[in-house]
């Protein structure tokens, strides 16, 4: 018996967890290392905090007995009577952050395809209406015009997961970093947690030697952004604003310079993190939703969001909390440094899944018919209530949210080039152009504009 596995053992017998050495006196040497080496990246100090908390109890994430109120949002129509605002003026404000080089992009991208059906990193996947352009593609263009519009390169971070960040890599080598410099994009790993056995609260063993784990969630993104250096590495380049996006909607603009300039200026905002809304089109759209609660801005979660209130509606027929979360935020570089040195982690949301497994008793493989096990992710948008203040900017469905989640129905590459192409005939008309549109309004082609050429329809007058 080594020293080392001596120590480890009495580590994991104190956390209640000594079964991960079950298959021990079997394993090869390197397997023994890989072990340890897993088990040393693991905080297992935590685990039985997290067993406690989140896999023998579920935790409530809904509003319970708070408060709960409507966002005060800055709407889309800045001459909203309702709350009118200077465009032009944060719009100038955000094109001077852009040109002095004080913001970053950076999209989370650890996910995989797999709603797709599609076995790769998600951001491989062809996402534009035309040309199929991969959706890491539709993204990266708007860093090529705002590279030539403000003279200043974009740095673009890209956080992958141990499931796709080798498949990522090469993807873009092969792709030639999409015509932009391999110096100003980097590539970094979120973390993983263990997965659990949800009947023992043990922690699961993929392979004998192997530790089940998961992703930490796209929240777990705060954590690698300071942990990676990324974070060391803005500071260094005179970045103070971090652009937040999701790899899943070729839509989204990787920066905006009026919610930048909303950002990092408005008197409303503390600058530390700020996001885009959408108005819902109905109560069961599945995306979360922003609102005042105890006071304070937050997103509940759609799945958390009581049924009575997703469906209550006003005089006019809208519906009171219709601030859907498009998962685009604005985050200061201080905010999310602060947060990692105060080790402010965020907490945890739990998911019941199969989880496909070692029986400890015969050593074998289960393929599991019915979820099993429990896998803890951390949201990112749970850091919008540890602001002082928070900012929520209304934005056009059609401008900027076609995200591609499932094969098809909603939100499906369908669905999305339905939108592209909206927006682009809407674009198009707006600088004088005839769109042949259907008897249903709808356009009656399809149409893609690159967004290296223009980043809004006036830029095509
Ligand atoms: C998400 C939001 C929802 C929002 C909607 C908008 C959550 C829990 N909900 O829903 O509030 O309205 O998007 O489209 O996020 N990712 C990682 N690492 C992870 C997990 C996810 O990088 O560990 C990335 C994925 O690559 C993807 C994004 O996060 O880009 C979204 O994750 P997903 O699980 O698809 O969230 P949704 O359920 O679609």
């Amino acid at each position: 018996m080594t020293m080392r596995e001596t120590e480890w053992r009495r580590k994991a017998k104190d956390v209640g967890q000594e079964h991960l050495f079950a298959f021990w006196d079997d394993l090869a040497l390197d397997q023994r290392d890989m072990l340890l080496a897993q088990l040393a990246s693991i905080d297992l100090d935590s685990v039985p905090t997290l067993v406690e908390k989140y896999v023998r109890n579920k935790p409530d994430f809904s509003p319970g007995g708070a408060s709960i109120e409507p966002v005060n949002d800055y709407p889309n129509d800045h001459t909203n009577p309702r709350r009118a605002w200077d465009r032009a003026h944060y719009h100038a404000l955000g094109e001077e952050m852009l040109r002095r080089g004080e913001v970053a992009a950076f999209t989370v991208a650890g996910g995989q395809g797999t709603r797709l059906g599609y076995d790769g990193p998600k951001g491989c996947y062809p996402g534009s209406a035309v040309r199929g352009r991969p959706l890491f593609e539709c993204l990266s263009r708007w860093l090529v015009g705002a590279e030539k519009r403000y003279g200043h390169a974009v740095p673009w971070y890209i956080m992958t997961s141990p499931l796709n960040d080798e498949a990522t890599r090469a993807f873009f080598s092969e792709h030639r970093n999409f015509g932009l410099d391999a110096a100003n994009i980097s590539f970094f790993q979120q973390g993983v947690v263990p997965s659990f056995d949800a009947a023992s609260g043990r922690i699961l063993l993929s392979d004998r030697h192997v530790i089940a784990t998961n992703p930490d969630g796209h929240g777990g993104s705060l954590k690698a952004l300071y942990a990676s250096g990324a974070l060391a590495d803005m500071r260094g380049r005179g970045v103070r604003h971090i652009s937040y996006f999701q790899i899943d909607n070729p839509l989204a603009r990787a920066v905006d310079p009026v919610f930048l300039g909303l950002h990092a200026h408005a008197p409303d905002s503390s600058a530390q993190m700020s996001s885009k809304m959408v108005a819902k089109t109905e109560p069961g759209e599945k995306v979360g939703v922003f609102a005042t609660i105890g006071g304070k801005v937050g997103v509940i979660e759609y799945s958390d969001l009581p049924g009575e209130l997703a469906s209550r509606r006003r005089a006019d027929g809208s519906l009171v909390f219709n601030a859907g979360n498009v998962a685009i935020h604005a985050l200061g570089v201080e905010f999310v440094e602060g947060l990692s040195r105060a080790g402010a982690g965020l907490p945890y949301h739990r998911a019941e899944k199969k989880v496909p497994h070692i029986d400890l008793e015969t050593g074998r493989r289960v393929e599991p018919s019915a979820a099993n096990g429990i896998k803890l992710e951390t949201f990112v948008f749970d850091a919008i209530s540890m602001c002082d203040a928070s900012l929520v900017y209304e934005t056009d469905r059609v401008d900027e949210f076609a995200p591609i989640k499932n094969a098809s129905g909603s939100d499906s590459p369908q669905s999305s080039a339905l939108l592209q192409t909206e927006r682009a005939a809407r674009w198009l008309e707006s600088a004088g152009v005839r769109v042949p549109r259907k008897a249903d309004g709808s356009p009656d082609c399809v149409l893609e504009i690159d967004p290296a050429r223009a980043m809004r329809a006036e830029d095509l007058r």
